[in-house]
This record gives structure tokens, C-alpha cells and sequence, in this order.
């Protein structure tokens, strides 16, 4: 454990903790179910500091974005508790994911976010919402929150997979 936090995989104990992290910030992230997160859990990474869990993350594979065999990958549900942010948690969950998805191949990594400066931290960088237009009518078009996905203030920004970016 190194900066006082440990990042791991997920279990299914986890899974309560991550829809409350989820729904707490349910002005940045997409919603989640319990019954979704569950299925998914695989895919989820979680931060624990102090005996607690106070992140998550998660990814879900693009085929649909550009070349199949060479998909790109989303990051999804990334949250870190109030308290704990601004030291490197967030960053952290996020290479744990480009860690784990850079063995399958991916192209690209994107996100859609309101956190344009964590995101370009990491070196992701702004591209047009017209690139994830799959996304668009899929996940925003539920958006009870904004009536049109080109004017919501959300970013869509992409970052190209390293050969750096694969675990050892
Ligand atoms: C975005 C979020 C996950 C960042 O988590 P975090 O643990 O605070 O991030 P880190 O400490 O790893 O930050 C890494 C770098 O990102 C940048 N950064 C992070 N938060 C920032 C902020 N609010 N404003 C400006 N830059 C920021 C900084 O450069 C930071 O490095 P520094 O602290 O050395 O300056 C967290 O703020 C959060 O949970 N927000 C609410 C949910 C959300 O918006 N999720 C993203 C949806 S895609």
C-alpha cells in the first residue's frame, strides 16, 4: 500500500458500497443498478484507505467506436469520497483500469466527464461528442438531466493506449 490506499478488484461484497458511491455522485455519474453493478463486478476496481472502501471504478469495451478489433474502452463510474480526493486515488483506480483492459488491445481509452482536469492530467485529451455518437443514443439519451446531449456540459475526451500502459 503506498500514499496511505490500496487499489484491488472488487468482490461481490463490495457491490452495496459501490451503488452508494455511485448514487452519492449521481450528478457526475450515469446510474447504476445493483442488479447492473453485480453483474459487472469483474470489472470493477475498488480504492480502501483506513478500512474503508472510498473509490471505484469500472470500463466497458466499445466495439461499436471506430475498429472492433481494436476497440476502445470507456471508463465508467469512477468516484472517490469527498475526503479523500486530491490524493492520486482517482488517477490510481484509473491506471488500475488502463492496466487491466491495455492486455486485451484497445485502441483508446475514453471518458465522458465533468472532470476535464483529472482527465487531462492523465494525458486524455477533448474530442468531439460526434465520435461517441453510439454512446449518445444510448446511455445519454436516458439523461433526465439535460434535454440534448450536444449542450450538456459533459466532455468527451480519449486518451491512445501506451505501450507503457500494459501491466508487467
Ligand atoms: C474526478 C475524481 C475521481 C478525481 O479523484 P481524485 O482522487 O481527487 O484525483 P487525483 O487526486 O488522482 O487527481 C490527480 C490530478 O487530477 C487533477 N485534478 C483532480 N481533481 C481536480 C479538480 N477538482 N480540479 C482540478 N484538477 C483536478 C490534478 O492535476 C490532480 O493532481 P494534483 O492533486 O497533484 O494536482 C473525483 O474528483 C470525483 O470523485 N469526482 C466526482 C465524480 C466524477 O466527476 N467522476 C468522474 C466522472 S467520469
Amino acid at each position: 500500500m503506498s500514499g496511505g490506499f490500496e487499489i484491488r478488484a472488487a468482490t461481490l461484497g463490495d457491490a452495496e458500497r459501490i451503488y452508494a458511491m455511485v448514487h452519492l455522485n449521481r450528478d457526475q455519474l450515469v446510474p447504476r443498478s445493483m442488479g447492473g453493478i453485480v453483474e459487472t463486478i469483474d470489472r470493477f476496481f475498488v480504492a480502501e484507505a483506513a478500512g474503508e472502501m472510498v473509490g471505484c471504478a469500472t470500463y466497458q469495451i466499445h466495439p461499436e467506436f471506430g475498429d472492433a478489433r481494436a476497440a476502445t474502452v470507456e471508463v465508467q463510474s469512477l468516484a472517490v469520497k469527498g475526503a479523500f480526493r486530491r490524493r492520486g486515488i482517482g488517477r490510481a483506480l484509473v491506471e488500475a483500469v488502463i492496466g487491466r483492459v491495455a492486455a486485451f488491445g484497445p485502441k483508446d481509452v475514453v471518458a465522458l466527464t465533468f472532470a476535464p482536469e483529472f482527465f487531462g492530467s492523465l494525458g486524455f485529451v477533448e474530442i468531439p461528442k460526434t465520435k461517441v455518437m453510439h454512446k449518445l443514443y444510448t446511455g445519454c439519451i436516458n439523461c433526465t438531466k439535460h434535454t440534448d446531449p450536444f449542450t450538456c456540459p459533459e466532455i468527451a475526451m480519449k486518451r491512445e493506449m501506451r505501450a507503457a500502459d500494459r501491466l508487467p
